[in-house]
């Protein structure tokens, strides 16, 4: 059902909750224009529907445009991912003439200062407001997105502010899912439980509020896992409806499998149809026969699949094992000891006055990727450019 074509791992931001690999200034050649074609094509005739174009920064590819124009062709409803940066009101319009469906723009922040110290872009801000108004003018539904966490999570009346002043059609209040770079950051970003119910709580009133003033925006605000209790049914299924292929042709059934300890297809030696029904990454985890205890006899099993393989595997070093985010799991403690950790640190920026300013975060770059390599890939690179925050 739906291709995501991560055209490219350059990025002129630098977020740290950046979901792409930490090692991805050491990962192969992107794929040439007619290659990914190619993929369409085949990922088409497969039955695939939606296609995302991602990166890094998709808009950094010059043939996005051909790509798009390719991709409306063969029939797929599209939808560009990106930060705003390197767009212009003449690339919306040659976007819409090769016949994108849809835009979403991503928001660090709702104040200047906060979005671009953690873009890394003096002008990214910005850049993104006139943008966001600019896909609206050419005839687009506005579709934000909003990456929450500890240090913009309280301001959340200010973003939905923002987005109302911006009339916004939809807005993703996405907190952060801690994957790559988010999982390296994980405990500066991390929120207190306190912090997601009071947002979530607001995000309620202002649906209201907006709702009955005829206002039409969705708030759409997703939760991290780590405050649940049963851990979500990742990717609805593995191998089930999503088909992720990196800059390099890798195949994957989700954007952060490439971690895992498995050999992926790459779609410069292998079809389409062949990685997705006969590969033994495709195949691995479909199902349940993988399963091991606590997974195996629970009644609960066909809701979650035991959850998330990359979470089980980055937190336990086992990719079998029950994603820790279930209570049932042995290794749940690691769950309650990062909240822990959040609320131990939230306490003291509050004191010390320095919520938003206090800190060290790594910033996703090419540099500090480059200290990390495909066999080391969970730890830290020895000298590591930070952002200082504030
Ligand atoms: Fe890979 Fe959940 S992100 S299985």
């Amino acid at each position: 059902m739906w291709l995501l074509a991560e055209l490219t791992y350059k990025c002129p931001l630098q977020c740290p909750y950046c979901s792409n690999p930490l090692d991805f200034a050491s990962h192969g050649e992107e794929l040439s224009t007619a290659q990914w074609v190619e993929v369409f094509r085949q990922a088409r005739e497969l039955g695939a529907a939606q296609l995302g174009f991602s990166g890094g920064e998709p808009l950094v590819r010059r043939d996005l445009e051909l790509l798009i124009a390719e991709a409306r062709r063969l029939g797929y409803y599209t939808n560009l991912i990106t930060s705003g940066i390197g767009l212009n009101a003449a690339r919306i319009a040659a976007f819409r003439e090769a016949g994108l469906d849809h835009i979403q723009i991503s928001f660090q922040a709702s104040d200047e200062e906060v979005n671009n110290m953690l873009a890394g872009s003096e002008k990214a801000f910005r850049q993104k407001l006139a943008m966001a108004r600019e896909v609206k003018a050419q005839g687009y539904p506005m579709v934000l997105n909003f990456v929450t966490h500890r240090h913009n999570i309280d301001r959340i009346d200010r973003i939905i502010e923002l987005c109302v002043e911006l009339e916004a059609d939809y807005v993703e209040l996405a907190t952060c899912q801690y994957y790559g770079w988010a999982y390296e950051n994980r405990d500066a970003l991390l929120p207190t439980r306190e912090q997601l119910e009071r947002a979530e709580r607001i995000t309620n009133e202002y649906r209201a509020r907006l709702a009955a003033a005829g206002n039409p925006i969705r708030l759409i605000f997703v939760t991290p896992d780590y405050y649940e209790e049963r851990p979500k049914k990742c990717m609805n299924g593995w191998g089930e409806i999503f088909l992720t292929v990196t800059p390099d042709g890798t195949a994957l059934p989700c954007h952060s499998a490439r971690m895992l300890p498995i050999e992926f297809p790459n779609v410069k030696q292998q079809s389409i149809a062949s990685i997705w029904n006969d590969s033994f990454g495709f195949n691995h985890f479909r199902g349940d026969d993988w399963m091991q205890e606590p997974c195996r006899s629970c009644d609960e099993k066909p809701k979650d699949l035991g959850g998330c393989r990359c979470q089980a595997y980055m937190m336990t070093g086992d990719m079998h094992a029950t994603d820790p985010v279930c209570s049932k799991s042995a290794h749940h403690e690691r769950i309650l000891v990062a909240r822990e950790q959040a609320e131990i640190a939230y306490a003291a920026e509050q004191q010390s006055g320095q919520l938003g300013c206090g800190g060290k975060l790594l910033a996703r770059n090419e540099r500090n990727s480059r200290g990390y390599s495909r066999d080391s890939s969970q730890t830290s690179p020895a000298s590591v450019h930070v952002i200082a925050r504030g």
